[in-house]
């Protein structure tokens, strides 16, 4: 086991986030021998229960949402732990959680962690408390925060103010789970361990990249929250602008997190701004109706609860992007995002340039089609798609797929938590969203924001269960890009 010496605060530890994710993956940390032995946990949260109540809460939640859950880990899962009963807007309940953290006398652990599972609109209030506390600046504080990160780049630049009021920059961990997951980490190591590949990474061979992370489900029960964030902002402008950075970005002088994220940031700040009056050629967005997904009648989002009426709100974006540099210049990189889609994928395509010369023109071969490397976040794989001569007396060719997909059977599946987890406790911040990166993606996408907040009064819609709108391929350069389906 790590002996990693801190102790960690779960604030919201009885909401979504933190019964669907954090607390199975601490649980699978500890299944798999990875949690700090001394780690302590504590849970903060407004129901009034005794640890024994926690237990029987944290029992349901693991066995609903934890992979493999077994019974016979959960007591020294268990031991972990300590509830902690408080208000967030109670000073008092901060001034119990500091006794509980430092107790007069005791050796203090090296790092206490601050989990914000919570409402954004808590953080501020949240991190003041703290800071009122005595955690602040002064010592060895995390701060976890998850987005959205601002809902536009005012708001995103004012709490990023109010954080740095209290903590450090190098205290604060902004998670994009994106970044834990493990495909999107081997983006790195496919393109910087291997010289056949980084070769023709440009513009020179790559004719566009596209990236897709497709969504079967709605938006179950936060109608609340996606109502005013729509998909621009809870998937596009961090999930699927994070994958565009690691696809784009030039290799790193080393693994540091700085190193990393200086080049991220470099790629932001060379996309080509959109200008206001060209919005409709760049973006588009669309609004699932009802529809059949997997067999089953699902109703519109107009027709989900707490949805407003009428609202415009897109379940689905489409986007193009440019990034000006030597490597990327004329290179369209199409991102596209959707709920109530046929299936749940996520992938970037990558599709390369037709050979120069048309060498087998005077054959059978109508028509020679170019490469593609498919990268599948979910389900994981990797493969590159090439031209083969089909056997036989005539000319003719056929794709055929070089499987890299390298998960072996048996070998470990972390889910993005976990690693991200880790990396918080061992206080590593390559994997999490310095404030630049935060504030370059919302000026690439402010003019869409912008433009879509004054068109109040239409959106476009797709069945649900479909793979979104037609009108999507609206936004692409050449006849012959289309949004690629199936890898
Ligand atoms: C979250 C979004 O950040 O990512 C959700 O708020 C979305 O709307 C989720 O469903 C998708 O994550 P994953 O890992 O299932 O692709």
């Amino acid at each position: 086991m790590s002996d990693c010496n801190c102790q960690f605060v779960i604030f919201g530890a009885t909401g979504d986030l933190a019964c669907k994710k954090l607390l199975p993956a601490l649980y699978h940390l500890h299944c798999a021998g990875r949690m700090p032995d001394e780690l302590r946990i504590l849970a903060f949260g407004r129901r009034p229960w005794d640890d024994k109540g926690w237990q029987d809460f944290l029992h349901e939640q693991l066995e609903t949402y934890a992979s493999n859950y077994q019974a016979d880990h959960f007591a020294d899962f268990c031991k972990h732990f300590e509830y902690v009963r408080g208000e967030i807007h109670e000073p008092e309940s901060f001034v119990r959680l500091r006794a509980l953290l430092t107790p007069e006398g005791a050796e203090r652990p090296a790092g206490t962690i601050f989990y914000l599972a919570i409402r954004p609109t808590d953080f501020i209030p949240v991190v003041q408390r703290l800071s009122g506390a005595g955690f602040n600046q002064e010592g060895d504080y995390r701060i976890v925060i998850e987005k959205p990160f601002g809902d536009d780049l005012e708001s995103a630049m004012q709490l990023n103010e109010q954080l740095h009021n209290h903590f450090r920059e190098d205290q604060i961990y902004r998670i994009d789970h994106y970044l834990g997951k493990e495909i999107v980490q081997n983006l790195l190591v496919f393109r910087f361990a291997n010289l056949a590949i980084e070769a023709i990474w440009n513009r020179n061979y790559i004719d566009h990249v596209q990236i897709t992370v497709a969504e079967d489900m709605g938006i179950e029960n936060r109608a609340g929250y996606y109502d005013q964030a729509g998909a621009l902002r809870d998937m596009l402008q961090n999930h699927l602008m994070q994958v565009l950075t690691l696809i784009a970005m030039e290799p790193p002088p080393s693994l540091e997190a700085d190193s990393l994220r200086d080049e991220k940031v470099k790629v932001l700040r060379s996309i080509r701004p959109i200008p206001k009056s060209a919005v409709t050629a760049y973006a588009m967005r669309a609004q699932y109706g009802p529809g059949v997904v997997h067999d089953k009648h699902v109703p519109g989002y107009q027709d989900e609860a707490g949805v407003e009426v009428n609202s415009v709100t897109e379940t689905y974006v489409a986007a193009k992007f440019y990034i000006d540099n030597w490597r990327w210049r004329g290179v369209p990189f199409y991102l596209r995002t959707g709920k109530r889609l046929a299936a749940k994928t996520s992938s970037v395509a990558i599709r390369f340039r037709h050979t120069p010369q048309q060498l087998f023109r005077e054959t059978s071969i109508e028509r020679i089609e170019p490469n593609w490397i498919l990268l599948s976040l979910e389900p994981e794989s990797l493969k590159i798609e090439i031209q083969i001569k089909e056997p036989g007396l005539e000319m003719r060719v056929r794709p055929v797929q070089l499987n890299a997909s390298y998960r072996k059977d048996g070998e470990q599946e972390l889910d993005a938590y976990e690693a991200l987890l880790l990396d918080v406790m061992e206080g590593d911040k390559a994997l999490f969203i310095r404030f630049d990166e935060v504030e370059w993606a919302w000026r690439v996408v402010d003019p869409i924001i912008k433009s879509w907040g004054r068109e109040t009064d239409y959106i476009l819609t797709y069945p649900a269960g479909s793979w979104g709108p037609d009108e999507a391929t609206r936004i692409m350069d050449k006849e012959d890009h289309y949004w690629r389906n199936q890898l």
